[in-house]
């Protein structure tokens, strides 16, 4: 007779369920302390972190200050940003930016200390001579970058110093399936004590035990059809947690970059905003600039504002997209800032010192999520939430470009130091019961999964999206509800496979996207409703609570 459980289960001191900017930063922060093991779903690089352009925010010229930081993201979040995260964030950004050029990201630096505009990219840089560039919503240059290609310069840096800790294990092609939670004794919170994940190599469900567990698993952008996220981007951590019984707050702001490239080869390529912040104008078709009635900010106003902007545009004139236009800047200038996009658009034909660059918005940032304190500490007890997945109150109803991979870092440093204080108190559970997969058939309906799949995708981009109105709001609440049995009958009665997983995970979200924005009866940052145009004087987030919350946090008192 099979034992009810494996003889040996896998434990470990701290589980953290991705490998992006969040994840690999509190591994490297806790494991002088701990055996960390960090889990993907794909290859380690396969979250937005790698594909990040712009760079990082943080307050390092002489002329800036934290004051002027905090200000430009309480505006763009439109009332809705938590003022005390929003300065722990913003007051840790030079440090934040130090350690990471201690572990040796090249960022890019001045090559002349009076020049703002030349560049270079150098390891080991002084944090005075690093290059400043500009975004959308910062009233100062204030954005370190590695040229175009910031993310993957500091991921490579991370999973290299991951790699080489003797106490981090690094796991790929393994899906987390679900948390394994302990209800609490007395009426106390439940714990996490660890995961079921599908190794997908063996095409087996396995259980890992750990005293701390962390999602790290990235937004939820793959909910829409067009998309600048990379395909594990379906909002597993944010699912996870809500049927393990977290709160969830805010997930009608879903942000939508203004300036994706449009060409049909070109899946989800984004062209950074730090393009307008170097004086890439948007264009009309016929060439004429439409920014200015919109917002005195012009192309540099904060991306809600931008892309409905082009939204409206494209809509009014029928047309497919708008355009970029770089070329009024010398070759030189661009090439060397941006020869990632300069590259990639030559492969398609178009030369961005030459030619207008045909872009248009696409769902890009979960600014919701699992509801955190300010160490990312969630409902449940031993259970943390970091990096986009999460919702700290940092980013309010928009978030300020260049301010996520900065939330990574230091949010991760609290949730580290917060887990290593508490890990001599914390115990591993008693053996969790195996997998059982005796009563499903192998998957055998897989069309079911990829059809449902892109048809939420295409009714969310159609219903929720950019501009939204009641009727839309209530066909994708009714469409969704069919959609999510389906995909929880198919969970249920077969063998799970990673596309299933992601589709019951898709579903969800998708639901909670929906529920979020109908509960909103006002429009506010990225929430833009035409039934409920006016901006209410009083701000308020959307929390959800899922049927088994037994957190501590009271009901009526949010
Ligand atoms: P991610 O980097 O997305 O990593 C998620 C991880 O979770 C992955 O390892 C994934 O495999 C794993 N995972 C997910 N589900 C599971 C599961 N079920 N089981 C196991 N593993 C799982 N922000 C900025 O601040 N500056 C920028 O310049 C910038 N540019 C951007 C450009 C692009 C194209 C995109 C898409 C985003 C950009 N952003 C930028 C946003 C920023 O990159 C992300 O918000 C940030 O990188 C998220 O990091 P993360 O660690 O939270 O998650
Ligand atoms: C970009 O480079 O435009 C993206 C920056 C961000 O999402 O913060």
């Amino acid at each position: 007779m099979k034992p009810p459980f494996e003889a040996k289960q896998k434990e470990t001191d701290i589980l953290i369920i991705g490998s992006g900017a969040a994840g690999l930063t509190l591994a490297l922060r806790s494991a002088d302390s701990a055996k960390v093991t960090v889990i993907s779903k794909g290859d380690l690089r396969e979250g937005a972190t790698f594909y990040a352009q712009g760079g990082i925010a943080a307050v390092l010229d002489e002329a800036d200050s934290i004051e002027s930081h905090v200000e430009d993201t309480l505006t763009a979040g439109v009332g809705l940003c938590r003022r005390e995260i929003v300065e722990q964030v913003v007051s840790r950004s030079a440090e934040a930016v130090g350690w990471l050029v201690k572990l040796g990201v090249p960022f890019t630096t001045r090559t002349k200390s009076s020049d703002k505009t030349s560049s270079e990219t150098v390891p080991n840089a002084e944090l005075s001579s690093l290059h400043l560039t500009q975004e959308g919503g910062h009233s100062h240059r204030r954005i370190i970058h590695a040229t175009d290609a910031t993310g993957k310069a500091v991921f490579e840096t991370l999973k290299k110093s991951a790699q080489n800790h003797p106490n981090i294990t690094l796991l790929e092609s393994r899906t987390v399936v679900d948390l394994v939670t302990q209800t609490g004794e007395h009426g106390s919170r439940p714990a996490c004590t660890g995961a079921y994940l599908l190794n997908q190599d063996l095409s087996k469900v396995e259980v890992i035990r750990s005293k701390f567990v962390v999602l790290a698993t990235g937004g939820a952008s793959k909910a829409y059809l067009y998309t600048t996220n990379p395909d594990g981007a379906s909002g597993d951590g944010i699912a996870m947690a809500w049927r393990a019984g977290c709160r969830v707050a805010n997930m009608e702001f879903n942000q939508f970059h203004p300036t994706c490239l449009y060409h049909p080869h070109a899946k989800s390529f984004l062209i950074t905003e730090a393009l307008r912040g170097e004086g890439a104008t948007l264009e009309l078709p016929d060439g004429s600039r439409f920014m200015q009635s919109f917002d005195s900010r012009q192309e540099l106003a904060p991306r809600d504002i931008v892309a409905r902007a082009i939204d409206y545009e494209m809509k009014r004139l029928g047309c497919d997209c708008v355009y970029l236009n770089i070329t009024h800047k010398s070759s030189k200038f661009t090439i060397e800032h941006f020869p990632n996009i300069y590259r990639r658009c030559l492969e398609y034909g178009i030369d961005i010192t030459k030619d207008r660059i045909p872009v248009v918005p696409a769902a890009h940032y979960t600014c919701g999520g699992v509801v955190v304190n300010a160490q990312g500490e969630t409902d449940i007890a031993n259970l943390y939430a970091i990096g986009e997945t999460s919702f700290s109150g940092l980013h309010g109803a928009n978030r300020m470009a260049s301010n996520s991979l900065l939330e990574c870092f230091v949010v991760a440093f609290g949730a580290a130091k917060s887990i290593c204080d508490e890990l001599p108190r914390t115990k591993f559970t008693e053996k969790i019961a195996d997998w059982d997969e005796s009563r499903v058939t192998e998957s055998d309906d897989e069309v079911l999964v990829s059809h449902n799949w892109d048809e939420i995708r295409r009714f969310m981009w159609d219903f929720v999206g950019i501009v939204r109105n009641n009727k839309r709001l209530n066909r994708a609440k009714r469409r969704i509800k069919i959609l999510r049995e389906e995909a929880r009958d198919y969970y249920i009665t077969h063998k799970v496979t990673n596309d299933n997983l992601e589709l019951r995970n898709l579903a969800l979200v998708s639901e909670l996207i929906i529920t979020c924005a109908i509960q909103r009866k006002e429009s506010r940052g990225l929430h833009f409703n035409i039934d409920f145009p006016e901006t209410l004087n009083e701000g308020k987030d959307t929390i959800l609570y899922p049927d088994n919350y037994h957190g501590i946090t009271n009901r009526t008192n949010l």
